[in-house]
């Protein structure tokens, strides 16, 4: 089982970092391959307790090495920073590998971010405001900055005095602002070379190599499913792709070498930012989901919005990332409910439909039709086998597995590294 991807099934945050960070121990490396510091991944190890932005979760494992593929955007300043806060709680950051041809966040992608959205206005998508779609910008354009410019000093200068020559443009008579001055980012990003390059490495080929030598690689994803740029409830979503082939195209690994692909999915469902979103709630039992479940977002502090189970959703994201197995997380949030509303397909005029609709207005206009599945009361954060949950907790599981499509082989009920009921071994 040497290549697994694990991804976010719904719309970001569903537990990624703890599903990453329990199989830390058992797998060599352990990569992001697309999105950026947008990402925000909760690690609770012991009564510590890690919020990771940029760095796979991996990195709290020893022996593990953590990697940053060439999918994903870097915030030099942010990267460095989220090292030394670890380096200073103890954790061994030495062994980060950072891909030379990752794009780099500078100061003009944050600053260009934040005065779209304000151009936007109500159209807004709520970005984290982190530069993460003005880089991917970039990028496609040609236009990017990568880490290995960061060692050419020439490159590097003609390449920020083309993005800035064209960006000024924008920036001074679109939105008003004032240039920004090519030579300061240059000298910013100089600045970050030496430190940066202990760790700079020719990612692919060191995963290609690892995994033909049978080590164990695990792909993180940042974001969700339905966050993806193409398969996502654009143009609600992120620049990159979260779903299983950015795992290839992020790190650089053929599809063939993948075995497994873990679907991360919340017992319920959240989202942050714009967009539509199905089941969500506007009465206390969206406040209580928020409440229970500590919806609050880790990289903007921004609520989440909460709603039910979506099924539909569920089916989606098995079917456009191939998943395999399904880690379900947060099923103790849902402890005291009498019953549980699932959706298990839309009604969009009129019309039922099983499987999510791919025209943006359809989706717009879908409303959960519910199936009420009984809820149970008892604690069942301290459940470690299946057979210790309630019957009903044990119901409702195996009717989102036979509605989601894939099995569920692993249970979050709580957010330590204990807290998980294994099912099916994911190595
Ligand atoms: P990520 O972005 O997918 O890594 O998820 P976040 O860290 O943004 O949000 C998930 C939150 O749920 C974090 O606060 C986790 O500590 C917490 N969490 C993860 N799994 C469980 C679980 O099974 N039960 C509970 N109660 N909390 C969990
Ligand atoms: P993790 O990895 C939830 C959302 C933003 C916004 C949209 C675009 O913690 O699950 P961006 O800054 O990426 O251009 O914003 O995507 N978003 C997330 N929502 N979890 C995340 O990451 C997210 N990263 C981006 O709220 O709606
Ligand atoms: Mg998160």
């Amino acid at each position: 089982m040497p290549a697994l991807v694990l991804l976010g099934a719904q719309w970001g945050d569903e537990g990624k970092g703890k599903a990453t960070d329990l199989l830390g121990g058992s797998v060599d490396y352990v990569v992001r391959y697309q999105g950026g510091n947008n990402a925000g991944h909760t690690v609770v190890v012991g009564d510590q307790k890690y919020a990771l932005h940029l760095l796979p979760s991996g990195i709290l494992s020893p022996g593990c090495t953590p990697v940053i593929g060439n999918g994903v955007v870097v915030d030099p300043a942010v990267l460095l920073s989220e090292l030394s806060g670890l380096e200073e709680r103890g954790v061994d950051t030495s062994k980060l590998l950072l891909s030379g041809n990752a794009h780099l966040i500078t100061p003009y992608h944050t600053t260009i971010d934040k005065v779209t959205e304000r151009f936007l206005g109500s159209r807004k998508i709520g970005t984290t405001g982190r530069g993460i779609g003005p880089t991917y910008a970039d990028k496609i354009n040609r236009v990017g900055i990568r880490v290995q410019d960061l060692y050419d000093e020439s490159i590097l200068t003609q390449k920020v005095d083309a993005a800035l020559d064209f960006k000024n443009q924008i920036l001074a008579k679109l939105y008003n602002r004032r240039a920004i001055e090519s030579g300061r980012i240059v000298e910013e990003l100089l600045g970050y070379a030496d430190k940066l390059r202990p760790y700079v490495a020719d990612t692919t080929l060191v995963l290609n190599d690892a995994i033909d030598e049978g080590k164990v690689v695990l792909f993180e994803g940042g974001q969700g499913t339905l966050l993806d740029v193409d398969h996502g409830t654009y143009p609600f979503v992120t620049s990159s792709n979260p779903t299983a082939g950015g795992a290839c195209t992020g790190a650089g690994v053929g599809p063939t070498k993948i075995s497994r692909v873990i679907g991360i999915l919340k017992a319920y469902t959240t989202r942050v930012g714009a967009g539509p979103f199905p089941t969500e709630l506007f009465d206390e039992d969206g406040e209580a989901l928020r409440r229970i479940g500590g919806e609050r977002g880790v990289t903007t502090g921004r609520d989440r919005r909460c709603g039910w189970f979506d099924a539909v959703i569920a089916r989606y994201a098995t079917r456009v990332n191939g998943l395999t197995d399904f880690f379900l997380t947060k099923l103790d949030v849902l402890t005291g409910w009498e019953q549980i509303p699932v959706c298990v397909a839309y009604e969009i005029d009129g019309r039922r439909v099983e499987e999510l609709p791919y025209s943006q207005t359809d989706f717009h206009h879908a409303k959960p039709v519910y199936e009420y599945l009984p809820g149970w009361s008892e604690d069942i954060t301290k459940a470690t086998t299946f057979a210790e949950l309630p019957k009903n907790a044990q119901a409702y599981v195996k009717s989102l597995e036979e509605m989601s499509g894939a099995p569920i082989s692993a249970i979050g009920v709580g957010p330590g590294r204990t807290e998980t009921i294994q099912i099916n071994s994911f190595l």
